[in-house]
């Protein structure tokens, strides 16, 4: 009996050292020391044995069951441990992989080309003014000296709201509205940035689109003073040795009118695609203000003059990024828009 009792505390210490699991150890236990578990059953038959045998069995019988107790105990310590080293190593973060790098979202290059156009006409003492973009005909056209049935309104087909409100077709109405405003004082010197809008849209025009107005009213203002100012910004904004082209026009509301070139940012003047070979690329519409609408919105013509000069901010952005399709600043593309962070 005594030589069974070892035999199984062999077999069951093997078992224990090779038990892999917690899982595993539990059956071994079971087995050997579970109440119908070999052990047990063989101390049952203790009864059996001569009495003087039983004390010398009974003990080398506790003496075993406490030993395996003590291997169970020591194998379920170690093998807990090694699962939480395996739960460790399959979670640990490795702090030196490179990161995601959140994505930050910036100013849309047309808003940043706005306030760079700011930022120098600030410079030259300019003031900035905001108008709405839903403006009455007469802010758009009537107080501008174009009629109803001007043709100019036709050039600047709009969307009507009411017949008489609409989406306004460029920031020419600001200049009214600061008229309006300040009246009769002098100098004025505001540039209002902001949305525009004409039923237009192919490559070169959508539907909305962003222009810079400027206006300069004091005594004695000529039309040399648009140009150096407009050449002042031009060689802030393309480098210092832009040069300008006043080329002549008509706007109801100035006269005498200019449209203003600068010489092609892509080909230095040399003509190229997309300067249609000329050399010379359009930024903006100019002119002197005309007397009427001086008048008609409280200054004495006789004793001021004005200029006044409405920027495409598109165009300069296409110009200074080198952008040659007007639709890549409103498709929303991600990678075109980052480009400008
Ligand atoms: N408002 C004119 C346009 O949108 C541009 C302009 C502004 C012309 C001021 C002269 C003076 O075409």
């Amino acid at each position: 009996m005594q030589k069974k009792l070892r035999e199984i505390h062999n077999q069951a210490s093997a078992e224990i050292a090779a038990a892999q699991t917690e899982e595993e150890l539990k059956q071994v236990q079971i087995r050997f020391l579970g109440k119908k578990g070999e052990m047990t059953s063989l101390l049952r038959g203790m009864g059996q044995l001569p009495p003087d045998e039983r004390p010398l069995v009974g003990g080398l019988a506790n003496q075993l069951r406490d030993e395996l107790t003590n291997l169970f105990a020591a194998r379920e310590e170690e093998l807990r441990s090694i699962a939480r080293h395996r739960a460790a190593a399959e979670e640990r973060v490795d702090v030196t992989l490179p990161g995601k790098p959140p994505l930050v979202g910036h100013l849309h290059p047309l808003t940043l080309i706005m306030e760079e156009i700011a930022e120098i006409f600030l410079g030259m003492g300019f003031t900035v003014k905001d108008g709405p973009e839903i403006e009455s005909e007469y802010y758009n056209f009537e107080a501008l000296n174009i009629p109803k049935e001007h043709p100019a309104r036709e050039m600047q087909d709009s969307f009507y709201i009411r017949p008489d409100i609409l989406l306004r077709t460029h920031t020419s109405p600001v200049q009214i509205r600061t008229m309006e405003e300040l009246a009769p004082q002098v100098p004025v010197r505001i540039i209002a940035p902001g949305k525009v809008y004409r039923r237009d849209d192919d490559a070169t025009h959508s539907p909305m689109f962003h222009q810079v107005e400027g206006l300069v009213i004091d005594r004695d203002i000529s039309l040399s003073d648009l140009k150096g100012t407009l050449l002042l910004f031009a060689r802030q904004m393309f480098g210092p040795n832009q040069q300008v082209r006043l080329r002549p026009s008509f706007f109801p509301f100035t006269e005498p009118s200019a449209e203003v070139d600068i010489a092609c940012v892509i080909c230095g003047g040399q003509g190229c695609r997309v300067c249609k070979e000329s050399g010379w690329i359009e930024i903006l519409g100019s002119g002197m203000v005309h007397p009427r609408v001086l008048e008609l919105s409280g200054y004495d013509s006789e004793e001021y003059t004005a200029y006044a000069f409405g920027m495409g901010v598109e165009r300069v952005a296409m110009l200074k990024y080198g952008i040659d399709d007007l639709r890549m600043f409103f498709s929303n593309d991600i990678r075109m828009l980052r480009q400008f962070g």
